[in-house]
């Protein structure tokens, strides 16, 4: 179905439009509600005669509905008039107003000369297919574009273009795009984090008003909102009903819920527009990041595997085997060294690493965190020949070579800070606070753009580089582009810059980082083939920083390393068996001087990267679910391949739980009739301190029972200490 309306397109560049006669621009009935279906969702769509479009149900899939049934469920949805209050019942749109009568935080907020804006929107045009919907609007002087699109994992993304159409400039404050959830939703999941500790949930009970929260860091943030999600009473990792959103964006951000007593409750998320950041001449256009909502009937797991699938389906999702990464960072820090590099580089491929990652500290002047950067060619002092010594070494070993960038910023005490003062998006002098030594180039500023491209691509071009780890390592504070806020634009910027750079090098693959995991977010995500999850490789931190990452990504998009003995960011010692266990249920590497590791520690290592590189198809391809355990000390990770024939769960403990004997694991969505052959894989040990205490079928060595019993039943768990982990495996035996 594609029915434009009848009124003409809008040209975006047509200021001082007027337009016709709305009435002129109507539709039949039955073509005034639109539905979008996928993967058991239904997204119902009113398109009024006057005013924006409302969401009538956003939810479960409510079958093919006929015309009459469409019109039947806009009445069951009708609002009336509420005791004290306006006269006439008003809707409910996707962009809420007080034009509307909405008194809640608005959809769209602008301003023209201290001249307040309340539009009475129109819709002259709607174009819909299968699965989107593309709504076109008009006010005085205003022009919206409205896109729905429903993936084939039910995920719903939902986002705005506004355009001047007016000959005098605008200011935009707000642009966010909300969705109703259903009454039953009364918690709420969201995150926050620090340093080290990224992605920590709060779930509490939902209360009345409008509840923002804030990203003002110019960058996602180890603190971001994440996910925003309300459930129903009670909801779990696989139970209760969810309605979500994130925003696919890297920049400052709005995260926002709105239970109004006179209305249903309101989820979204849009961009943080400082005072004066958007300014629309006339003709000019503000696109949102597009505000990703994600329904799901069996809890938070229900979330993360639409969200999967969803990444999953993309062209430019990574297809080949995720390689083992030896990145050097924790291993050598910025003691650049080719003799060390290279015994590094033999003892890594001997053990089974495939990727070998110099990280920080390869260019000009880069002799510690307080000089350099901004200087992106190689520090010839260190590297007199290049780099092209340790390249051709890691390559003569059949790894790959990949470089470490942090293109958006800049010391002071650099060539470019000094050639170029005028290139930084907070001004040196002025007071603004540096952060480890630096600050942030403005790459809204073409000739910045430029040079960084140039310099960055030659590189890659000259050493054939496989893979970019591209960090970012602060917040944005005052960040200004000839006094004016700046934050949305230079993000744009990095996105261009990353496009275009992806543009040039096809096969250029990027991670990318923020002081760890302080840019996880789906908008880097369209341009970066991994995420670095956080600083810290404590395998107890990373496990509770990994179990929600998960929320959003697929283990293949995650990035954990197996760090040394004694962790370097919380100086925990845990054993080597118990880190590559975490290690292994994502894009898996090694961030450890493996030069200083015993022999016995090497062999573990290799068993450990074999088990890795044997199971990998499976968890980079298979659902990821967390099994309930009851025991708030276990973390239980399951991933279940696409056609149920086998599936990994690891078991892995980070405290004391308050049970002498372990709780009963439960292990969901296998093939209920198909009998699973369940053993610990055997390339990794079974925790020592199981002799004594270990459950019978673990002395047996394998258990067989049909997927039914494994999940209603379970079996067992043995009592780990924390600091242990078992990973079994599970095989359907042929039918
Ligand atoms: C911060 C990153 O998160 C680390 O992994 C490392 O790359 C350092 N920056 C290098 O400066």
């Amino acid at each position: 179905m594609n029915e434009p309306l009848p009124a003409a397109p809008v040209p975006h560049t047509n200021p001082g439009r007027t337009h016709g006669d709305p009435d002129a621009n109507r539709t039949s009935v039955g073509e005034r509600i639109r539905i979008l279906r996928a993967a058991g969702v239904a997204v119902v769509v009113n398109v009024p005669e006057r005013g924006l479009p409302e969401v009538l149900h956003w939810g479960r899939d409510l079958g093919g509905l006929d015309a009459d049934e469409l019109e039947q469920l806009r009445l069951a949805r009708a609002r009336p008039v509420s005791p004290s209050a306006l006269d006439e019942p008003w809707p409910l749109t996707v962009l809420p107003g007080e034009q509307d009568g909405w008194e809640g935080r608005p959809g769209f907020s602008a301003h023209r000369a201290r001249q307040a804006q309340y539009p009475q929107w129109n819709i002259i045009e709607a174009h819909s297919t299968a699965d989107s919907l593309r709504l076109i609007s008009t006010a005085d002087g205003l022009d919206l574009t409205t896109t729905f699109s429903l993936d084939l994992a039910g995920v719903l993304r939902v986002d705005h273009e506004v355009t001047n159409a007016s000959d005098t400039s605008l200011a935009l404050a707000a642009l966010e795009s909300v969705v109703p959830v259903d009454d039953r939703a009364a918690e709420v999941l969201d995150f926050t984090g620090r340093w080290t500790r990224e992605r920590v949930p709060q779930h509490r009970t939902l209360t009345a008003g409008s509840h923002v929260r804030e990203t003002r860091r110019g960058r996602t943030g180890h603190d971001s909102p994440f996910v925003t999600a309300l459930g129903t009473p009670g909801f779990t990792s696989s139970t209760g009903e969810l309605w979500a959103v994130h925003l696919a964006w890297s920049g400052d951000a709005v995260y926002r819920y709105d239970a109004l007593p006179e209305a249903r409750t309101l989820l979204g998320a849009g961009p943080l527009l400082r005072p004066g950041e958007i300014e629309l001449a006339p003709g000019e256009s503000f696109r949102t990041p597009a505000s990703v909502f994600v329904w799901s009937d069996r809890g938070t797991d229900g979330i993360g595997s639409r969200l999967h699938r969803s990444l999953r389906a993309r062209s430019s999702h990574p297809r080949r085997p995720r390689p083992v990464v030896l990145n050097t960072w924790e291993a050598v820090y910025f003691h650049h060294d080719l003799g060390r590099l290279e015994a590094l580089a033999d003892t890594a491929a001997e053990i089974g690493v495939e990727r070998f990652v110099l990280d920080d500290g390869w260019f000009r002047g880069r002799r510690d965190d307080s000089a350099g950067l901004g200087d992106w060619s190689v520090d010839p002092q260190v590297w007199p020949e290049g780099l092209h010594p340790i390249v051709r070494k890691v390559r003569s070993l059949g790894m790959e070579f990949g470089l470490w960038f942090e293109p958006e910023m800049v010391n002071p005490d650099s060539d470019l800070a000094r050639e170029h003062p005028e290139w930084l998006l907070q001004p040196l002098g002025t007071g603004v606070r540096a952060w480890r030594n630096q600050y942030v180039l403005d790459l809204s500023r073409p000739e910045a753009f430029e040079y960084l491209l140039e310099s960055i691509s030659a590189i890659v071009g000259e050493y054939r580089l496989d893979y970019i780890k591209w960090d970012q390592n602060r917040d944005l504070i005052e960040a200004v582009h000839d006094g004016r806020a700046n934050v949305h634009r230079h993000t744009e910027a990095v996105y261009r810059l990353l496009d275009r750079l992806r543009k040039r090098h096809p096969d250029l693959e990027i991670e990318s980082c923020a002081s760890g995991g302080a840019r996880v977010d789906l908008g880097i995500l369209d341009r970066t083939d991994r995420i670095w999850a956080s600083d810290t490789n404590d395998p107890i931190e990373r496990l509770a920083i990994q179990r929600w990452t998960e929320l959003l990504l697929p283990l293949e998009l995650i990035g954990s390393h197996i760090g040394p003995p004694v962790t370097h960011t919380t100086r925990r010692a845990t054993s080597l068996d118990f880190r590559i266990a975490v290690a292994l249920f994502g894009s898996a590497g090694i961030e450890w001087d493996v030069t200083s590791c015993t022999p016995d520690e090497l062999k573990v290592l290799r068993e450990g990267i074999a088990c890795y590189r044997r199971l990998r198809g499976l968890l980079h391809s298979g659902e990821l679910v967390h099994p309930d355990t009851g025991d708030a000390g276990t973390t239980a990770t399951a991933v279940i391949a696409q056609d149920r024939a086998r599936a990994l769960v690891r078991i892995a403990r980070h405290a004391t739980g308050d049970r002498a004997l372990a709780p009963t694991l439960r292990v969901p969505r296998l093939d209920p009739a198909g009998r699973y052959t369940v053993a610990p894989v055997p390339e990794l040990p079974v925790p020592r301190g199981l002799d004594d205490v270990a459950p019978p079928w673990l002395g047996h060595g394998e258990l067989r029972l049909p997927g039914l019993a494994l999940a209603e039943v379970g079996l067992q768990m043995p009592l780990l200490a924390p600091g242990e982990a078992l990973v079994l495996e599970l095989i359907r035996e042929p039918s």
